[in-house]
């Protein structure tokens, strides 16, 4: 029996969109507002998606106490209320777009799930606006 489980968390971080091999006047034409050089803050929203076969000895695909764990350890205490740009390795030199950001997202937490697992990541920039990985 097949199942995918989901799991949402949450983390606030700023940003700035911005491509050092572009003029500040190319940047701020393609990127606006989220180009200011004073940052902005997003409320991000984390959906995460784990599908495989349940175990029959315990009626559970994965323990989501652990995913919870996993993605408070992995992914909040990293990037919550963080400058994403200035704070943090993984994007001192990849552009914080939600793109990249579920793309890091998902590796970091590909690491800390067992192989069996398939993994999926939605990230939410807004409650409009959000990205897959992999895409569907
Ligand atoms: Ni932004």
């Amino acid at each position: 029996m097949r199942v995918s489980v989901f799991r949402r968390a949450h983390f606030n971080a700023a940003h700035r969109l911005h491509n050092p091999n572009w003029s500040d006047q190319q940047n701020r034409a393609y990127y606006g507002k989220c180009n200011n050089p004073n940052y902005h803050g997003h409320n991000y929203e984390l959906e995460v998606r784990v599908t495989g076969e349940v175990d029959p000895e315990t009626g559970y695909l994965i323990d989501l106490g652990k995913l919870k764990k996993i993605i408070e350890e992995q992914v909040e205490e990293r990037f919550d209320h963080k400058n994403l740009n200035l704070d943090t390795e993984e994007f001192s030199e990849l552009i914080p777009s939600a793109e990249h950001i579920c793309y890091v997202i998902f590796n970091i937490l590909r690491e800390h799930l067992d192989d069996k697992y398939e993994l999926g990541v939605r990230l939410y920039e807004t409650p409009r606006n959000y990205v897959e990985y992999p895409a569907g």
